[in-house]
């Protein structure tokens, strides 16, 4: 396999909601995903995060369970309702204590600590005035920036402001599937111009805080028509406008994509009046890194009677399919890396995989393995499709598998495996796969 330049980031992530649990104690405040997973028939299963990998309890092991993989680097991220209960003013110290200790846990083990601010778990309160729709909440976020930077900024190493703009905006304020549940459409813009700017901001509070190294993590893919028609192919430019180039044109050239806003525009043209004048500067401040999510291609079709934009997504021919339905496409990671160089250039600060990953259906067999070859081939091939983007100029400088351990998957409960770790979610037992092993011995060869 690829041999990676030293000082190469190899990492696993995870999100505080998806394995804290915890959720009443250490005086945290409740979140949006709090609401929305105990309103019945949101989550698969009615399946909550009340408990999840018990991670809050149990952070010393798996920092422990990091450490003996090999990983230099960890990307976690902090439950803002655990900072700021109400999502403003009064700070909670033990919240920020836990982080603290986490924080040190992980230097303790030469693991280069990767925190991301916000991955979906808004407080409630928030959500109360508007969540992501409300332009306050940006400004919220720029305090609760601060707060965490001057608390953890001189050790961790790397901050990610938000995960996912697009798939926030998308699934919980566009279609309804994940918190806060809103199925506003493209209604939903202000959604999305708001984390913006909120990314922009805490930018800013994370530099004066003294934070060294500030990205974001976004999610990307590569957009392919799924024929030859020019309604195809016109859908799949609208999609590759709203999945890839409205999250982070404005954040690497300034501005919005004219076809974005011309989309948004033709939803309702006063949609666009929640941009006001220097909102993009703000948006605009210099990145150290750009996180990459990628999971797998949009494959379009133009749809017409279709409810979300007149697009569908296609299905993938003649590919391997993970548990959860998703195409296995390791050139599309190659392409989205390479891709990024090319759109933006100069200005493109360099890559990190902050998430790659698959779910199996993984169960531990008699003999206490377990044997999740898929995934195994799956990091292969995409560790291999990072060195290909390297070789074809793209700066990429690390790699974070999705995820350490299976975990709370969101609208589909604890029903999809994404884990080096294996997780008994009745008793908490940690029983590492096969591509922990798999993992555990590249590394090793890589050193
Ligand atoms: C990403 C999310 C992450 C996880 C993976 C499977 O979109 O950032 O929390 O759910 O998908």
């Amino acid at each position: 396999m690829a041999h990676f330049p030293s000082g190469f980031v190899w990492g696993a992530a995870t999100a505080s909601y998806q394995i804290e649990g915890a959720v009443q104690e250490g005086g945290r405040g409740t979140s949006v995903w709090d609401t929305f997973a105990h309103t019945p028939g949101r989550i698969k299963g009615g399946e909550t995060g009340d408990v999840a990998c018990d991670h809050y309890h149990r952070y010393r092991e798996d920092v422990a369970l990091m450490q003996a993989l090999g990983l230099n680097a960890y990307r976690f991220s902090i439950a803002w309702p655990r900072v700021q209960p109400d999502g403003r003013g009064r700070v909670n110290e033990a919240g920020l204590a836990f982080y603290d200790r986490l924080v040190d846990e992980l230097l303790g083990a030469d693991i280069q600590p990767w925190a991301t601010l916000f991955h979906w778990d808004l407080p409630q309160a928030l959500e109360d005035s508007g969540g992501w729709l409300n332009r306050d909440t940006a400004h919220r976020f720029e305090e609760y920036a601060f707060l965490v930077g001057a608390r953890l900024a001189d050790r961790v190493t790397g901050f990610m402001t938000l995960n996912e703009t697009y798939i926030h905006f998308l699934l919980g304020y566009a279609l309804g599937q994940h918190a806060p549940g809103r199925t506003l459409g493209l209604h939903a813009f202000p959604a999305a111009h708001h984390q913006l700017l909120g990314h922009g901001l805490a930018v800013r509070a994370l530099r004066e805080a003294g934070a060294r190294s500030i990205g974001i993590a976004n999610n990307f893919a590569p957009v392919w028509p799924a024929g030859e028609r020019d309604a195809d192919l016109d859908a799949a430019n609208r999609v590759d406008a709203l999945h890839n180039h409205l999250f982070t044109d404005p954040l690497l050239r300034g501005e919005y994509p004219a076809l974005a806003l011309d989309i948004v525009q033709g939803t309702d043209p006063a949609l666009l009046d929640v941009i006001l004048p220097g909102d993009l500067a703000v948006m605009a401040a210099p990145l150290d890194f750009l996180g990459v999510n990628y999971y797998q291609p949009d494959y379009v079709k133009a749809n017409p009677a279709s409810p979300t934009f007149g697009i569908e997504l296609g299905r993938l021919p003649d590919r391997d399919y993970t548990a959860f339905g998703w195409p296995v496409v390791p050139e599309g990671l190659t392409q989205t890396l390479t891709g990024l160089k090319a759109r933006y250039g100069e200005t493109c600060p360099p890559l990190y995989v902050t998430e790659s990953g698959c779910s199996v259906n993984d169960v531990v067999d008699q003999d206490g393995r377990v044997r999740d070859d898929f995934r195994i081939r799956y990091h292969e091939a995409h560790i291999d499709a990072v060195q290909d983007a390297i070789t074809q100029g793209a700066e990429v400088r690390g790699y974070f598998a999705w995820s350490l351990m299976d975990n709370f998957e969101w609208a589909e409960g604890y029903s999809q495996r994404f884990g080096l770790v294996h997780v008994d979610y009745a008793t908490q037992v940690r029983t590492p796969k096969d591509s922990y092993r798999w993992f555990q011995n590249f590394l090793r060869d890589q050193a």
